[in-house]
């Protein structure tokens, strides 16, 4: 049978980058295809050519067996080939429905049937998202769905997945994988690309491993296992995942939240975080816990509620604030709220501690140059140099900026919202040893995160949260994936069946 796509020889450079050098793939309809590999390996950049949104430097393209050349992303589109990007492009200011059929809108538009259709594709990928919302307004999860459902409504023949569960809770994650599935029974062809290799596994039926643009190798999934795809993904011996936390010893209460309320999002939401622990906020995606962050960093005002830092009440009427109280937070969406793109790495690093960089008003670069050098070094960070802009980094690299500015910043508290998302797990375990530091200095670290082996290998405790309340919280000897789902779904379940009476 003749391969749905077929890339040879794939090179593209950036300007002195060499993204790509020079790769073969290819894709059979019915198939689930993996492309894993570390921060930078240019997965993304080589599914960026077969959109045709960048031109290769050289090498050929083969669609249904015939030599091809894209002309742009439409012309990609309208051979069946949709990619659904890691970092969301949706027109915010649009709605939901608006964004699903974008590109492909009439002169005049019915806004009825758009709704109508939109609301068709979402309800079949299980998902309860308004069509007529604007995009901007929903969180990072949803704004996935609607990027999916803009696939699917394109009924593609060729479906390129970027990293698409990386913001979805474990259960959405599922209803996914599970659409997944229905497509290549369909007879699509599907690239699968992911940092969660159980999902890896799971799912696919063969693996491409890539590294520092150059392909490694092709194997059935059924042929190889976890460990070897990651001796292989990054070239040397994994030691554990998570470091131990012996040597943290929690002290002084820091932060004391009491009693906190946002309209429906955030109900009474009480709890402490003490020096040297590291606590974990679990539950579903829209359980409040983000709502919760940002309450916190003063990025969103309280109905009603004290949050006290040291024993002495904060008052938050901006992030700016936060900050001079020595709270951090890594955001879930980098892109809006974590770094300023366009600004070179070296800047982002210490943008949260400018102080640390300047002498009566003047700015140390070559001590910045050293600051982002050496948190870029603990972080494997993968970028040409630190004078780099972020806009040119990779998608995990990206998140590793965000990260660095905060572990710069020198927090009393610090917030993590899906600290690893992206992030290849040699740079996971680089990532947990720095938190790890952080505890073990004393500072309070406060830990978002849907992936649950995440938070059971970094936290002493968790909360668990489930329609904006804290419905439990788990000691280490309770972290077990029963026990945190049983907590996060009953409860909501139960809430609903009162709603609904
Ligand atoms: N527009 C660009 N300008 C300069 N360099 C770029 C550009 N786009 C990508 N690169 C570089 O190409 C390399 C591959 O990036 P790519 O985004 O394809 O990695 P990836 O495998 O998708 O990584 P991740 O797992 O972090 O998403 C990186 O070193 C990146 O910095
Ligand atoms: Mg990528």
């Amino acid at each position: 049978m003749t391969d749905l796509v077929s890339l040879t020889g794939i090179r593209k450079n950036f300007l002195g980058v060499h993204a790509l050098k020079g790769v073969d793939f290819n894709l059979k309809a019915g198939e689930v295809h993996a492309l894993v590999g570390e921060n930078g390996a240019g997965k993304s950049t080589l599914m960026r050519v077969l959109a045709g949104e960048i031109a290769p430097t050289s090498g050929t393209i083969t669609l249904d067996g015939e030599v091809t050349q894209l002309s742009g992303p439409r012309d990609a589109t309208s051979r069946g080939i949709s990619v659904i990007h890691q970092e969301l492009a949706l027109a915010p200011d649009l709605t939901v429905a608006e964004n699903i059929f974008l590109g492909r809108l009439p002169g005049v538009v019915n806004h009825a049937a758009l709704r109508k259709a939109a609301s068709a594709i979402l309800n079949r990928l299980g998902f309860d998202i308004d069509p007529g919302a604007e995009a901007g307004t929903l969180t990072v999860a949803h704004q996935q769905v609607v990027e999916i459902a803009k696939a699917l409504s394109n009924n593609a023949r060729v479906i390129v997945f970027d990293e698409p569960t990386a913001v979805l809770a474990n259960s959405d994650a599922e209803r996914l994988l599970a659409i997944i599935r229905e497509l290549r029974a369909a007879g699509a062809g599907v690239v699968y690309i992911s940092h969660r290799l159980n999902e890896v596994f799971d799912l696919s039926d063969r693996i491409t491993i890539m590294k520092d643009g150059s392909h490694v190798e092709t194997v059935e999934t059924a042929a190889t296992d976890v460990d070897t795809v990651i001796a292989r993904m990054v070239g040397r011996q994994m030691s554990a995942l998570f470091p131990p936390k012996e040597g943290r010893a929690p002290g002084d209460v820091v932060v004391d939240v009491r009693n906190i309320n946002r309209g429906r999002k955030v109900r009474n939401v009480s709890f402490t975080v003490r020096a040297g622990e590291v606590v974990g906020l679990g539950g579903l995606v829209g359980s409040g816990r983000t709502e919760v962050a940002r309450l916190i960093f003063g990025a969103d005002r309280m109905d009603s509620g004290a949050i006290e830092l040291h024993g002495k009440p904060l008052r938050l009427s901006s992030p700016r604030d936060a900050v001079r109280a020595r709270i951090g937070l890594v955001p879930e969406s980098r892109k809006e709220q974590g770094v300023i793109l366009e600004a070179p790495i070296r800047v982002n690093t210490t943008l949260a501690k400018i102080r640390s960089v300047t002498r009566m008003g003047f700015l140390n670069v070559g001590k910045e140059r050293r600051i982002a050098n050496a948190l870029g070094a603990d972080m494997r960070l993968k970028a040409s140099s630190v004078e780099a802009p972020v806009s040119s980094l990779s998608g995990g690299n990206q998140q590793k900026v965000a990260l660095a500015k905060w572990f710069h910043a020198d927090c009393e508290l610090l917030i993590l919202d899906e600290p690893t998302r992206g992030v290849d797990v040699g740079a996971k375990s680089e990532i947990y040893n720095l938190i790890n530091d952080l505890a073990k200095a004393g500072k309070a670290v406060l830990v978002i995160s849907s992936e649950h082996q995440e938070l059971f290998g970094i936290c002493d405790r968790i909360l668990v949260m489930a329609e904006g309340a804290i419905v439990g919280e788990l000691d280490e000897d309770a972290f077990t994936e029963h026990e945190l789902l049983t907590l996060a779904m009953t409860q909501s379940a139960r809430d609903r069946d009162e709603a609904s009476q």
